[in-house]
C-alpha cells in the first residue's frame, strides 16, 4: 500500500488517525503509529501542559512517526503549535481556520504541514498557502464540519481535479472497501476518526462507546449550522439545540446557542460519558461499526478487507 502519503510521513500504510478532541491522546496515537498508520495527538482539548505530557508519552510508546492536530478556531492554537515545535514534533495537521495562518511559520521550522478542507475552493487556498498535503473531509465526518456540506464521494474527485499535491480523504471511511473507493476517486491516503474512536485505546468514555454500538443510520446529524456546524450523536443535548434553532434567529440564535453550549459539554459527553447532557461528536458511519477492538485489530481488518475488495474488482460493466 505505497503512496505519496506513505512516503511523506515515512509510514507503512496510508492510513491516518484523525485528531479528535477528548478522544485522541498518546495511547491512541502511539497505537496507530505502531500498527503502521499515522497517529495524531488531538491538541484541541489540551492546554500546553497536558499537550506536553501527551507528546512525551507518545514518544515513549512509539519510535514511529506521529503528528499533532491543532484546530485553529480555539484561542490556544499558537501556544499549542509552539509547545509541539519545542518538543520536536515534525508533522502538523491544522484545521478549522485559514491555512495561511501558520503554514509558512511551520514550514520554516522544518515541519510537514497538512490542512483540513471541506471544499475544492479551500483546497486551492491550501495549495497557495504552501501545505504539503490536504485532508479533504466530507459531510459524513464526525466533529466540526464544513458549511458547504459536500459529501466525500463528490468532494474527492473535484479536489483531485484542481490540485496535484497528496490528498487524504476523510468522512465516512471505516472499512477496507471504503479505502479502495477513496483511492479510486483520486485520494492518496485516508483519515479516519469514528473508526478509531471505537477502539480500546481511544479515550472516549466507555458509556459513549457502548451507546455508539447501538447507532442507526440516522443517529447523527449536523447541528449548529448558524455558528460552528458539528456532527453529533442524537441525544437530549442535541434535541435542546434543535428547539433553540427552531425558536430563535440571527444574533439572538447565536447568543442562545453559545449559552446552551456552556463550557464543558464536549468533555462531559465524550470523555466523562454524560450521555444525555453532554456533546457527543461522531460520524455518520458509526452505524456500520459493531465492535470495540484494539487498534492493531482494526488495522489488520482494514488491510484484509482492502485486499479482498481489490480481488473482486474490476466488476465487468
Ligand atoms: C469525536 C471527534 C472529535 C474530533 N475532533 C477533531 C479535532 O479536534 N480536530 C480536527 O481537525 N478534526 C476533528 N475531528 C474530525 C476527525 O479528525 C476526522 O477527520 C473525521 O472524524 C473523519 O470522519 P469519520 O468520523 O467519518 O471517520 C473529530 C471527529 C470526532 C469523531
Amino acid at each position: 500500500m505505497n503512496s505519496s502519503i506513505t512516503k511523506l510521513f515515512n509510514i507503512k500504510y496510508p492510513i491516518v488517525q484523525g485528531g479528535m478532541i477528548w478522544v485522541s491522546g498518546a495511547k491512541l496515537a502511539a497505537a496507530v503509529s505502531n500498527a503502521g498508520g499515522l497517529g495524531i495527538v488531538g491538541a484541541g482539548s489540551m492546554n500546553p501542559d497536558v499537550l506536553k505530557e501527551h507528546i512525551l508519552k507518545t514518544k515513549s510508546l512509539t519510535d514511529k512517526a506521529f503528528g499533532v492536530n491543532v484546530p485553529l478556531l480555539y484561542s490556544g492554537a499558537e501556544e499549542q503549535i509552539n509547545c509541539a515545535i519545542d518538543l520536536g514534533v515534525k508533522i502538523f495537521f491544522t484545521s478549522a481556520g485559514s491555512p495561511k495562518k501558520f503554514t509558512d511559520y511551520l514550514k520554516k521550522k522544518g515541519a510537514v504541514v497538512v490542512h483540513v478542507t471541506s471544499s475544492p475552493e479551500l483546497a486551492v487556498k491550501c495549495l497557495e498557502a504552501g501545505v504539503d498535503a490536504i485532508v479533504a473531509e466530507g459531510y459524513e465526518a464526525g466533529g466540526h464540519n464544513g458549511r458547504e456540506e459536500i459529501t466525500t464521494m463528490t468532494l474527492i474527485p473535484q479536489v483531485r481535479e484542481r490540485i496535484s499535491i497528496p490528498i487524504i480523504a476523510a468522512g465516512g471511511i471505516a472499512t477496507g472497501s471504503a479505502i479502495a473507493a477513496a483511492f479510486a476517486l483520486g485520494a492518496d491516503g485516508v483519515q479516519m476518526g469514528t473508526r478509531f474512536l471505537m477502539t480500546k485505546e481511544s479515550s472516549a468514555h466507555e458509556n459513549f462507546k457502548n451507546l455508539a454500538l447501538q447507532a442507526l443510520p440516522h443517529s447523527t446529524q449536523i447541528m449548529m449550522r448558524s455558528t460552528v456546524p458539528v456532527r453529533l450523536f442524537n441525544n437530549q443535548f442535541s434535541s435542546d439545540i434543535k428547539k433553540i434553532e427552531e425558536t430563535y434567529t440571527g444574533e439572538e440564535l447565536k447568543k442562545k446557542l453559545i449559552e446552551h453550549l456552556g463550557k464543558f459539554r464536549a468533555m462531559n459527553g465524550m470523555h466523562k460519558g454524560e450521555l444525555e447532557q453532554g456533546e457527543l461528536e461522531i460520524g455518520q458511519i458509526i452505524s456500520l461499526i459493531k465492535n470495540i477492538p484494539t487498534v492493531a485489530e482494526v488495522m489488520k481488518e482494514l488491510i484484509s478487507d482492502y485486499q479482498k475488495t481489490l480481488s473482486r474488482l474490476p466488476v465487468k460493466l
